[in-house]
This record gives structure tokens, sequence and C-alpha cells, in this order.
């Protein structure tokens, strides 16, 4: 066993972040094996492509004989896991991937760990870990004067996606409880920043407003989200495998609770003060309120004093300066956000928004 680290879904928005900094901080070798879903994108890995410290695998979670071979050959020191199917509303559309790759995907990919780590010899066993990488979705939704997600909050997911990401907690907590397998489990708020596919309400906005298009706000945009931007996320995740504790569980979140009209115009200010609008007037006038999701959740908070008080993490952006180096990338990056909008893209947007009242091709 060396410092090497398997990481799965690291084309994906929050798992390149990851391994994008990984190998920018020098800390070992990143085996990246992920399925290239339409979330999962090569472009995202530019940077590391011909670094020997990265090495791209095309494959699923779910594939035994892959993994174990993965496993043989580059004998991890840990595995993180971010494969997942992630968006909400695509999980309302066709709840089935999720089940497949979040539920059915993860008890494979533990199976695969757990024939791995038997075979260590004692002192590389007590090393090695499993991080989990999930939401705090999970927990259901708080009402507005309720206190925010512990680690002891009771699951109650409500949606496809979070109802697919329990049962994959489920399954770790259960594997380290059953077999001893030296998990962790990070349940985190919502991400945003670089690399973040459009179809998400942070880059989704970004994107809509530059091409001139309405900016779609479910229901009364008054839903509650508490954002992290995802260099943060990623930070906390290399703290928790460093010194977390086998079977915890870690919460992390920024501290900061915004409805979601708030995210909206604050980033329709940021545009007019950078891309003004050729007319003159304000991006906010794009803003259109469309048909809400279904079993909309209205409040996501996390209280992340344990991984504060444990082991010393902390933000180091507030939302204040985190969106605004996300829009500074997304317009430096145009050429990623117009090949990432192509094709698949295009389909669901079409789809989606028509049944919401909007044409948004
Ligand atoms: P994403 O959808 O951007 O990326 C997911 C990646 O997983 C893609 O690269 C995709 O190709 C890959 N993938 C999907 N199925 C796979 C499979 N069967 N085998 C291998 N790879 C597969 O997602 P994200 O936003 O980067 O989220 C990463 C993880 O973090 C997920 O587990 C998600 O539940 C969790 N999370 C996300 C947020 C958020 O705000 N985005 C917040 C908290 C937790
Ligand atoms: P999203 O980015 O899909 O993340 P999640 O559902 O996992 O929190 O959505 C964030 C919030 O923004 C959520 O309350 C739904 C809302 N939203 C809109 O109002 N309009 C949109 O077009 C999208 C994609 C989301």
């Amino acid at each position: 066993m060396n410092n090497t680290i398997i990481v799965t879904g690291g084309a994906g928005f929050i798992g390149a972040n990851f391994v994008l900094a990984w190998v920018k901080l020098g800390l070992g070798t990143v085996v990246n094996l992920d399925k290239l879903t339409y979330a999962g994108n090569l472009e995202n890995l530019q940077e590391v492509q011909h670094n020997p410290q990265h090495i791209f695998v095309h494959g699923d979670i779910a594939d035994k004989a892959l993994m174990a071979n993965l496993l043989a050959e580059y004998r991890p020191c840990a595995v993180v896991n971010f494969a997942a199917e992630s968006h909400v509303d695509r999980s309302i559309h066709g709840p089935e991937d999720f089940i497949q790759t979040n539920v059915v995907g993860t008890f494979h990919l533990l199976e695969s760990v757990r024939a791995y780590w038997n075979g260590l010899g004692a002192e590389e066993k007590s090393v090695f870990r499993f991080l989990h990488v999930s939401t705090d979705e999970v927990y259901g939704s708080l009402g507005k004067d309720d206190a925010p997600f512990t680690e002891h909050h009771p699951y109650a997911p409500n949606s496809p996606y979070s109802a697919s990401k329990a049962a994959s907690d489920h399954l770790v907590r259960a594997y380290h409880h059953t077999y001893k397998l030296p998990t962790l489990t990070t349940n985190c708020s919502n991400n945003y920043g670089p690399h973040h596919f459009p179809e998400k309400l942070i880059p989704l906005i970004i994107h809509n407003a530059l091409k001139g298009q309405p900016l779609p706000i479910y229901g009364n945009g008054q839903q509650i989200r508490d954002w992290l931007y995802v260099e943060d996320h990623c930070a906390a995740i290399r703290r928790v495998l460093a010194d977390g504790r086998p079977g915890e569980v870690y919460n992390i979140g920024g501290w900061n609770e915004k409805p979601n009209l708030e995210v909206v115009k604050t980033l329709c200010r940021i545009l007019d003060a950078k891309q003004p609008r050729k007319d003159g007037q304000s991006y906010v006038n794009q803003i259109t309120f469309v048909t809400d999701r279904p079993g909309h959740d209205q409040r996501y908070a996390i209280d992340a004093s344990k991984l504060a008080n444990e082991l010393g993490w902390r933000p180091q952006e507030t939302f204040e300066t985190g969106i605004e180096k996300t829009v500074d990338w997304y317009l430096a990056h145009q050429n990623w956000v117009d090949n990432v909008t192509s094709g698949e893209y295009r389909n669901w947007v079409a789809t989606h928004y028509t049944e919401r009242g909007e044409e948004l091709a």
C-alpha cells in the first residue's frame, strides 16, 4: 500500500474540483474512476490530463471485476466515493438511474472494497479508509425556526434522489457496524463554484442570464439552501479523510442560508456590474416564476460544529467572495459552458422547463 487513492465520480462537479486540488497539493496519485454520464466531463480534468499523478479510468462503480482489478493494481490507502446521480429534478423525471448508481452501485463498490480490505495486512487495514460523500438532503426539510441539521437528525428523505442517497448512507453505516470496514460519511449542503453543470440553480442562472433567456424560479423562490463554495467542501473532505474517526458521520456546511430568490438577485447584480446587458437594463428583468418542483423541500441548513470542533475545519470563503469567484470563472470559461450545454442538455432543458410553462431550449 502507498499514498495512492481511488476517487469515483471525479469527472463531475465536486469530484473534479477534489481531484484537481489533490494533485495541485501534491498529496499523491489519484486513480479516477468515472462512468462519464451526461454529468461527467473530461474537460473538467484538462489541467491534470498529462500529469502522472492522475490516472483516469472509464468505468462503473457497480463493475466488481473492474474494481477488483483497480484495487489489486493500485493498492490504495483510501477510496473516496463521489459517483452518483445528483440532480433532484432528474430523479423526479426518472428515478431508475438513481437507484442503480446510488444504491446498487454503492452496494457493489462496498463489496469490492470490503474484499480488498479483508485481504490487507494488519497495518494497512488500520490505515485504510472508505469515505462516502453524501448530502444534507437525506435529513429532509426544515421549518423556518427549526435548528439546523446535526449528525443526529433523523433521516427523512423526500425526493427519489435524497432517498437513494439515504439508502447508500445506510449501507455504508451497516458495512462499518457489521464488517468493521473503516468508513467515513460526510453530509454536505448545496455546493457552488467552477465546473458546476448548468442544470443546477447557480450555473443555470448565470448561463441563462448571459444568453438573454428567462431565469426560472420555482414557486415563490422562498425556499432556503445553505450554500458552500466547492473548494471548501473539498478541504473538509481532506480533513475528514486525514483525521476523521472510522464509523463517524460529519456534516459539512457553510453557515450561509439564503432564499433562492435572493441568490438569483445577487447573481443578477454581479452580472450587471461585470457584464452589463447591451440594453442597459438589469438581468433581474429576466426573472420569471414557474411551476414549483413537486415535493419541493422548503429549507436545508447544516450545523457543521462537529467538524469545526473535532477537526478544526472552517470554510475559507464567504458567500460574497465565493459567488463572485464563481461568476468570474463562468465568464472566463464560456467555451466550457458551450461544450457542456449541447445535445443531451438541450433536450433536458426543453422537456423540463416546458412542463413548467417556459420555453428554454
Ligand atoms: P455530478 O452529477 O456533477 O457528478 C457525478 C459524477 O459521477 C459524474 O462525473 C458521473 O459521470 C459520475 N457517475 C455517475 N454514475 C456513475 C457510476 N455508476 N460509476 C462511476 N461514475 C459515475 O455530481 P456532484 O454535484 O459532483 O456530486 C458529487 C457527490 O456529492 C454526489 O454523491 C452527491 O450526492 C454529493 N453532493 C453533492 C452536492 C451538490 O451540491 N452538488 C452537495 C452535497 C453532496
Ligand atoms: P438545485 O440546484 O437543483 O439543488 P437542490 O435541489 O439539490 O437543492 O436547486 C437549488 C434550489 O433552486 C432548489 O430549491 C430548487 C431551485 N431551483 C429553481 O428555483 N429554479 C431552477 O431552474 C432550478 C434548477 C432550481
